[in-house]
Order: structure tokens, then C-alpha cells, then sequence
């Protein structure tokens, strides 16, 4: 017999599955649907680029309580309300430019079909069964509650009244998975995350498990996928919902494309349904003999100018308002980037100007022209030669920072830090200015002995910026495409780059590059001012005493911060332009505090030592990113160091002369 020749193994790309949750339709999107769709994106388009190939699936959840009250109170029927309400949900996608390969919608025949099967394949495995319940049961969030969870007749999770309810109902056999979902969370710390929110779920679990009542009778709520084998029931919204995730890569109709994608590698979700997705999802999957999707990642939750944000309290953010106002690609930018992802945060539209000015027009985006303007002054519009005579040190440096990225971003995109990536991508930003400024390639255009040097320097600087583009395409991808296309490097970044790619010295000499308006024009604060100050929580105290900066850490790690924890702090050089005594109060001046891309109210408490007169023309230090306050009626964005203990002693200031706006570190 002759041998049989060895067979390659078919060549397999790597896959990599995300999910958002899917919204409800009974009310448009706001900044909260849009936090979760635009992380999912930012992942989706990094795995792309690193040569995943990639399924992101997001859509709507449309049967339920919720959606057929929404509807009846607009007179409507609930597939044409439906209709009609995902229209927002995928135009919004749209505006911020989401990059989904799918979109599910719950009420689609692909989806309904599925969930039919799996109830009769829960069925088949014997973990169903019929039961009259009596108890307690929340409407709006249907959900059911005993006798010891409800205070005051009141839903412990919504806090509306709840109803003593008694019907005949079909129930899940979620206690029998109890143990192995314990075990599964203990074996896989991986699979919750992050850890805070892993504790909770491992709490929840150590109280014993009840069954999960998965329907709910028709004559109460018609608006639900029926029950495959029992006209008088529909399926409960949630197990409808949560089988989203299964139905569309193919399961029980594509054995092969599901064997593809599943087990998810992501679902992104919100805090507040962690547990549906933690405990009733897992058990589901266990009992139809699933693997679990490999991790679940739950993030916090905005507020709004501090306060929770409500349409009762008329605060609610629109996604769409907000890109029309700073940009699509600043408004990913900004929701990435303020809060560590997990954690809460807090928006607001001051919050958004500082950022956006700061670290996207001015450090991104200076760059960038001068860079461009700069080969297209000296090196007539190309991109220059660069010499390997003329390499100096600092030169090696920055390439290596910008080779390092493909680690450090990796990892951090990885752990889903999205603001410690683009902390690792600044730290090339901010290196490639302090370079712009040491190489100063105005001073080496007047020699022309320091033609070489020049060239180099360039071509270093277009390098960087090449570099830049792939890794801020997943963040601001309009942004980061066109940057790629003005410094003559024409790749299409939304799909997998060669490793190469990312390597220094991809960007071929000789290339045009093209210069196009600003990426992001700086804008005026007073444009914004749209934001009510007088909700902004926690006034700052004006004391520009340093101490209070170091309070905070020394309750945590006595005298201790990490570097991670001081780079939060926004120091700049500020050049104060105007002072005045605030009326009424002793201690308080008022003062006007240019840095460099605009001027701003500070109110400052150190009136007994300086005099107005005295201040004017100073140079001074900033604390750039202290949410703004109102005191004694004045708007304060910032606060000035200055040494003393009780009293001030002497303001913090520069040897040298000093722009204003320059970056304090
Ligand atoms: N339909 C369910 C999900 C089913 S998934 C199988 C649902 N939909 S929802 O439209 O109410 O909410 C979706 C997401 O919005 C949740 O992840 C929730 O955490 C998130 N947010 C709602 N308000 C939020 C904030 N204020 N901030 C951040 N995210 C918040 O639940």
C-alpha cells in the first residue's frame, strides 16, 4: 500500500466573535447604547487590523412588557412601532460609524425560528417544567421577586411597585447548574471581568439558585415569541434576547458557520445585566450542552453632570446631538477615553472641550499640520530620504517607542483598558512633539549643510505618524484613515495589515503627501457652554494649595501614587491675564488663565499675598483637568499651584519664559 501523502491542515484564521447587547426599542439611543456599540467597534476594528477575522453582532431587542406598553401608548402596533424605532438604533450606528457585520432584530423570522428550537431542545433534555407561581412581580422589568426581596412593595432593582401575581407558568431548571456555573467562574478568571464585578456574581451564587421562570402567559402579554409546543404562553423577554447571541452565527440552522464563531469571545455589556447574562445565559448554555461565551465584560455606567441620568430629569445625552456638536471621531474619542472601561464616570460637556482641545487639537492635531506643513515647506510635498548618517539618537528613540506599541497597545486593548491604549499611544504623541520642538527643522531649513539632518528629521516625523494612524484607526477611524492618506500612505486600515506594516521605515520616500483642513479645529469653550454648571457636584475648594492633590492619594497607599495615577493630572503652563478681587471674600481672586488655546476663569484663594497688579504676565501651573466649579457664583475651571501649608507662601512658576499651554511634567 502506498502511503498516503501528508495532508497540510486547511489553512485557519484566526476568529474573533463580539457582541453588544441588544436594545430595547421602546425609546431612541442614548450615550449609554452608544458607550457599549462604540467599545465593541473599537475592539472589532483592533482585530481586524491584527489579522482577525472578525464577527461583531449587535441589534435590537423587540418583544416584551417594555416595548408593547411604548407602543400602545403611542397608539401603535408593536412590530410597526418596532419598525419605526430601529431606524434610530441603525442610523445612529451609522453617524458613528460602527462597523457591525450584523444586525439583529429579535422580531426576524431567523431569530424566532431558533428560539423555538431551543425551548423545544430544553425540553427534550428534561430540564423544563410546569408550575403555578404566586408572588411578587415587577412589570417594568418583568421580572419576579419573593417575599423577602421586595421592601415596601417596592422592586428592589427599579424601585416601581410590584404586583402579587398567581399563574400557571413554565420554568427552567437553573438551580440544577448552580455548582458548575461556581466552578466554571473559579476555573475561568477570564470569563467575568472585570474582577470587581466577577465577586459580585460569585456573592449572587452563594445564595442558593432558583429556577427561572422563562414564560409568560399570553392572555397577560401577547407580544413574544409563542411557546413551540404550548399555544397559551410566549417566551420571557430575556431567554428570547440572550439566544440573539446564538441564532445568527447559525445555531440549529449552520452547524459549520456556528462551530466558527461560537463560543463567543466577548460579550459587552452593562452592569445592570450582568447577571442575566452571567447566570441565566451560562445555565441556558450549559443545559443545551454549549460552551460558554469565553468572556463577559461589564461596564459602569454614565452619569451626567454628576447626576444619574434620567428623562424625568431631562438630562439625557444624545449620542447624535454630541456628534453633531464635536465630531463623530471626538466623541468615541472622549467616551473611551475619559473613564477607565468598567468603572463609572461622568459626563459632561466641559469635560468633552477639555479633551477635545487639549489632547485632540492640540497635541494630535498641531502635530500633524506642522508635521505635513513643515514637507510640504522644506522637502517641496514628499515624503524625504532619510539618512542613515544623519540618525541621531533621539531619532532611534522614537522609532523604538513606535515599534514598542504594538505590545504595549496589544496588551492593553487586550485587558480592555481603552483609555491605558491611548495612554500608550500618547506617549508616542507627545514624544514626537517634544521632537518637533528639540529637531526644530525651521532652524535646520536655514543651513543647507543640515540638508541631510532636515531630511531625516522629516521622514522621521511622517514615520511616526503613519504609525500614529494605525493604532488611533480603531478610536477615531475617519480621523486616522485620512491621516494615513495625507502622509502618502494610502492603506485601507478597516482590514487585517501585514506585521510588517507595522515596523518602522514602511513609509517609501518620494510619496506626496496632500494636507488637508485640520483634523480637529480647536474649538471655543463658549460654543459648548450649553452644560449647567450649577449641578456640577463636589465644587473644588479655590485653595491653590497642593495638598489637596496628595489627600487623595494618601487615603488609599499612604504617600504613594503610580505614575498611571499622576499622568491623569493635566498640568499646564498658564499665563495669567487678568486678576481681580472677588467681592466679599477676603481671601479669593479672580483670575483669567491663558493656556495657549484659550483663556479661562480660575478662582483662586491667595488674595492675601499677591495683589492683582502683582499677577499679571505671570507664568504659573495649571491643573488643566479639575472638573470646573462654581464659586461664589464664579466658574472656576482649574486650580493653580503654589507652595505653603496653611497659608500660601509662594506660587509655583518657571525659571525660563515659557508658552503658555506647554505640558507640565
Ligand atoms: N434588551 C436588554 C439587553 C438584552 S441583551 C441580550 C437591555 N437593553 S437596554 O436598551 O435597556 O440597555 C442596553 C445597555 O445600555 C445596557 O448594557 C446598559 O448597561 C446600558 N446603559 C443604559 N444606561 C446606561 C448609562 N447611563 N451608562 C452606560 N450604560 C448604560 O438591557
Amino acid at each position: 500500500m502506498k502511503p498516503s501523502p501528508k495532508k497540510k491542515p486547511p489553512y485557519k484564521r484566526k476568529t474573533f466573535y463580539i457582541t453588544t447587547p441588544i436594545y430595547y426599542v421602546n425609546d431612541v439611543p442614548h450615550i449609554g447604547h452608544a458607550y457599549t456599540t462604540v467599545a465593541a467597534d473599537v475592539l472589532a476594528r483592533y482585530k481586524r487590523l491584527r489579522g482577525y477575522e472578525t464577527f461583531f453582532l449587535t441589534g435590537t431587542d423587540e418583544h416584551g412588557q417594555k416595548v408593547q406598553q411604548a407602543a400602545s401608548r403611542q397608539g401603535m402596533d408593536p412590530q410597526m412601532h418596532a419598525d419605526r424605532m430601529v431606524v434610530a438604533f441603525k442610523e445612529l450606528w451609522k453617524r458613528l460609524t460602527i462597523s457591525n457585520n450584523d444586525f439583529v432584530r429579535t422580531t426576524e423570522d431567523r431569530h424566532k425560528r431558533v428560539v423555538q428550537d431551543v425551548l423545544r431542545e430544553l425540553q427534550e433534555r428534561n430540564v423544563l417544567y410546569q408550575a403555578s407561581y404566586e408572588g411578587w412581580y415587577c412589570l417594568p422589568d418583568e421580572r419576579f421577586w419573593t417575599d423577602e426581596e421586595i421592601a415596601d412593595g417596592r422592586c428592589p432593582e427599579c424601585g416601581r411597585p410590584v404586583e402579587h401575581i398567581s399563574e400557571s407558568n413554565y420554568f427552567f431548571k437553573m438551580s440544577a447548574f448552580q455548582d458548575r456555573l461556581r466552578q466554571h467562574i473559579r476555573k475561568h478568571p477570564e470569563f467575568i471581568q472585570p474582577v470587581g464585578r466577577r465577586n459580585e456574581v460569585m456573592g449572587f451564587l452563594e445564595r442558593p439558585l432558583e429556577d427561572l421562570c422563562i414564560s409568560r402567559p399570553r392572555a397577560r402579554l401577547s407580544w413574544g415569541i409563542p411557546f413551540p409546543f404550548d399555544p397559551d404562553y410566549v417566551t420571557y423577554v430575556w431567554v428570547d434576547a440572550l439566544v440573539n447571541y446564538i441564532s445568527v452565527p447559525g445555531y440549529g440552522s449552520d452547524e459549520r458557520r456556528f462551530k466558527k464563531w461560537w463560543p463567543a469571545d466577548v460579550h459587552l455589556v452593562g452592569k445592570d445585566i450582568l447577571t442575566t447574562h452571567a447566570v441565566y445565559w451560562s445555565t441556558l448554555l450549559m443545559a443545551l450542552g454549549l460552551e460558554l461565551p469565553k468572556t463577559l465584560f461589564a461596564h459602569g455606567w454614565w452619569t451626567v453632570d454628576g447626576e444619574k441620568m434620567s428623562k424625568s430629569r431631562g438630562n439625557v445625552v444624545d449620542p447624535n446631538a454630541m456628534a453633531a456638536e464635536y465630531g463623530t471621531d471626538a466623541f468615541r474619542y472622549f467616551l473611551l477615553r475619559e473613564v477607565p472601561f468598567g468603572q463609572d464616570g461622568d459626563f459632561s460637556k466641559p469635560a468633552v472641550t477639555t479633551r477635545y482641545n487639549s489632547e485632540l487639537a492640540n497635541d494630535l492635531g498641531n502635530l500633524f499640520s506642522r508635521a505635513l506643513a513643515m514637507i510640504e515647506r522644506y522637502a517641496g510635498g514628499v515624503v524625504s530620504k532619510p539618512h542613515s548618517k544623519s540618525v541621531k539618537a533621539d531619532d532611534r528613540r522614537m522609532a523604538a517607542l513606535a515599534g514598542g506599541l504594538y505590545k504595549t497597545v496589544g496588551r492593553e486593548m487586550d485587558r480592555f483598558a481603552f483609555h491605558r491604549a491611548l495612554r500608550e499611544i500618547w506617549t508616542l504623541v507627545d514624544f514626537a512633539n517634544r521632537y518637533v520642538e528639540k529637531n526644530a527643522p525651521w532652524e535646520l531649513a536655514k543651513d543647507e549643510k543640515k540638508r541631510l539632518r532636515l531630511d531625516t528629521v522629516l521622514y522621521h516625523l511622517a514615520e511616526t505618524l503613519r504609525i500614529l494612524a494605525i493604532y488611533l484607526f480603531p478610536f477615531i477611524p475617519e480621523t486616522a484613515q485620512r491621516m494615513a492618506m495625507e502622509i502618502g500612505w494610502p492603506a485601507p486600515l478597516d482590514r487585517a495589515l501585514k506585521p510588517h506594516d507595522y515596523q518602522w521605515g514602511k513609509l517609501k520616500p518620494g510619496r506626496p503627501v496632500q494636507k488637508g483642513k485640520p483634523l480637529f479645529p480647536r474649538m471655543e469653550p463658549a460654543a459648548t457652554a450649553g452644560t449647567d454648571l450649577k449641578s456640577v457636584p463636589n465644587p473644588a475648594p479655590a485653595n491653590i494649595n497642593i495638598k489637596e492633590i496628595r489627600m487623595e492619594s494618601t487615603q488609599t497607599e499612604p504617600s504613594l501614587i503610580t505614575i498611571d495615577e499622576f499622568r491623569k493630572l493635566e498640568l499646564r503652563v498658564g499665563r495669567i491675564v487678568a486678576a481681580e478681587k472677588v467681592a466679599g471674600a477676603d481671601k479669593l481672586l479672580k483670575l483669567s488663565v491663558n493656556i495657549g488655546t484659550e483663556t479661562r476663569p480660575v478662582v483662586a484663594g491667595i488674595a492675601l499675598k499677591y495683589a492683582p497688579d502683582q499677577l499679571i504676565g505671570k507664568s504659573v501651573i495649571l491643573v488643566a483637568n479639575l472638573k470646573p466649579a462654581v464659586i461664589r457664583g464664579i466658574e472656576s475651571r482649574g486650580m493653580i499651584l503654589a507652595a505653603g501649608d496653611k497659608e500660601v507662601e509662594a506660587l509655583a512658576t518657571f525659571i525660563e519664559p515659557v508658552q503658555p499651554g506647554l505640558r507640565v511634567k
